[in-house]
């Protein structure tokens, strides 16, 4: 479990986090039609590095990159490649986390190059405005399903889905803590969430129905019917009643 409650690793894992944040803002600069995927991960890759933290993703369970870049009907851990270009009307899942002094940060943002259609945008608004509603109950005294279930409605509500074959996780010393935190779920169940926690809260939407399944490069995730996908996460501390978003 990530708790954070000394002054030193709280200034720690905040600064892991504002690296992650600087990289996502430099990288929504930098992404237009004609990039490659494997330039964004190499401007991100040598930001993190630039700021003395390391890449969390690289070699994790053998991943084989620093960043993860997801496009239309991919959900998450898109690998990049020299070959993948990035298109007008594409909406790119960027997911960066960095490892510096012992904590690591997590967060991504889905990006939407130039005019997109209507529905990816609606898409993505929903999913940022589920990553907020997701995080607002993230409050002290609540349980963790509290945050799947206020995700879970808003999505429902706007008549797209929530991926539940991936979760949202703790995060502290390990990219990947306990407790997992769905994205979905009942109202009041799981443990109590307390000051210090580390969650990163990251749902998944897709624009059809909720399931999916990995290509056959062993990481790709991709929406089964083809649908578009979008992905949003930050990394919060629990805090009273407001939460602190350390990936803001
Ligand atoms: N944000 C993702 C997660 O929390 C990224 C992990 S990609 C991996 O699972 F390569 F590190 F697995
Ligand atoms: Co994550």
């Amino acid at each position: 479990m990530g708790i954070v409650t000394l002054e030193r690793d709280i200034a720690s894992v905040r600064e892991s986090c504002r690296i992650v944040r600087k990289v996502l803002s430099e990288i929504a600069q930098f992404v237009n039609p004609g990039v490659t995927t494997a330039a964004i991960n190499a401007l991100g890759k040598d930001i993190i590095r630039a700021e003395g933290a390391v890449p969390s993703f690289l070699n994790y369970n053998g991943y084989p990159e620093a960043i993860c870049i997801s496009i239309n009907r991919e959900v998450v851990h898109g690998i990049p490649s020299a070959k993948r270009i990035i298109e007008e009307g594409d909406i790119v899942g960027i997911d960066v986390g960095a490892y510096k002094n012992g904590y690591h940060g997590d967060a991504a943002d889905t990006l939407l190059i130039g005019e997109v259609s209507s529905e990816a945008k609606r898409l993505v608004e929903v999913t940022y405005q589920a990553r907020e509603l997701g995080i607002a109950a993230a409050i002290q005294g609540n349980r963790i399903s509290d945050i799947g279930f206020a995700v879970q409605k808003h999505v429902e509500a706007n008549g797209f889905s929530v991926v539940r074959q991936l979760v949202g996780h703790g995060i502290g010393r390990k990219l990947h803590e306990k407790p997992q935190v769905p994205n979905y779920g009942k109202a009041g169940n799981g443990i109590k969430l307390r000051n210090g926690l580390l969650l990163a809260i990251e749902p998944m939407v897709n624009a059809g129905a909720a399931e999916v399944r990995v290509l056959l490069d062993g990481w790709t995730v991709v929406t089964d019917d083809g649908s578009l996908s979008a992905h949003a996460e930050n990394t919060i501390m629990v805090n009273g009643n407001t939460p602190e978003i350390l990936t803001a």
